[in-house]
């Protein structure tokens, strides 16, 4: 009997939307909306195969440098998936929750987040966790503030700094995805990834589906962590 490894928390960096529109002679935009659609069908999946903790990033905090055309459609297409999916994801049993800084998001798009969150914080089924304006940088720089306005005194642990982490009580990825090619983190879950294992694809996220999930999740499970220890 194969008793396979399910990571607690699955970290998917939603790649390649734009490379998905251009090869389609699509606007950008349009790979946007259809890496957007395609949550909803990953969120049932991943709650199929008992993974409790989805998180996935969406826009960082270095993303506002793109064209202004592209981050208001973004914006706007964040609002109009939540307004229309959060009812489903409700009825999943999935507990939505924002992760990143609450600036420079548009009003309108802040009080929905609010609001589906506060509307679905008695699921728990799945956690499914959109990091939107989130830079691992930038957790951390407010972690320390925030541990420096509540008085902390030196020396401070570890504990102490997770503590004020945006989400302190949702662990640390276990595997962490990253679609289209990239080999890299782009400054996502910076100091929770720190034994995290990782699963590169060169599918581009619109693309993403339970075929590809399932060779990610079938190499998690074959992955040894030792964490600094020696073999079991
Ligand atoms: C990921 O797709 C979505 C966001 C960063 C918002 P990209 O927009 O980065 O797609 P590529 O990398 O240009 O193909
Ligand atoms: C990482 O993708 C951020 C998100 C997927 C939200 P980017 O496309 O922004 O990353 P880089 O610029 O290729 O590193
Ligand atoms: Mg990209």
């Amino acid at each position: 009997m194969s008793d396979k490894k399910i990571p607690r928390h699955l970290a998917i960096i939603l790649d390649g939307n734009g490379r998905w529109a251009k090869s389609r002679n699509l606007p950008r935009l349009m790979g946007h909306r259809a890496g957007l659609r395609k949550l909803e069908d990953m969120v049932k999946l991943v709650k199929r195969e008992g993974i409790r903790y989805f998180s996935v990033y969406a826009f960082s905090t270095e993303n506002w440098n793109r064209p202004i055309m592209e981050v208001t459609g973004l914006m706007r297409l964040f609002g109009y998936y939540l307004r229309r999916k959060v009812d489903e994801l409700k009825e999943l049993g999935t507990r939505v929750r924002f992760c990143g800084r609450k600036d420079r998001i548009p009003e309108e798009l802040l009080k929905q987040m609010q609001w589906a969150e506060d509307y679905t914080k008695d699921e728990n089924a799945v956690d499914f966790i959109v990091c939107l304006n989130y830079g691992g940088r930038a957790e951390i720089i407010d972690a320390v503030n925030s541990l420096i306005a509540s008085g902390a005194k030196s020396p401070i642990t570890e504990e102490d700094l997770r503590k004020h982490f945006y989400l302190p009580d949702v662990p640390d990825p276990d595997l962490i995805v990253r679609t289209s090619g990239e080999l890299r983190l782009s400054n996502f879950w910076l100091w929770e990834s720190a034994y995290s294992e990782y699963y590169f694809t060169s599918i581009h996220w619109p693309d993403f589906g339970e075929e590809e999930l399932r060779k990610a999740l079938d190499s998690y499970a074959g992955r040894e962590r030792r964490y600094g220890g020696l073999k079991s």
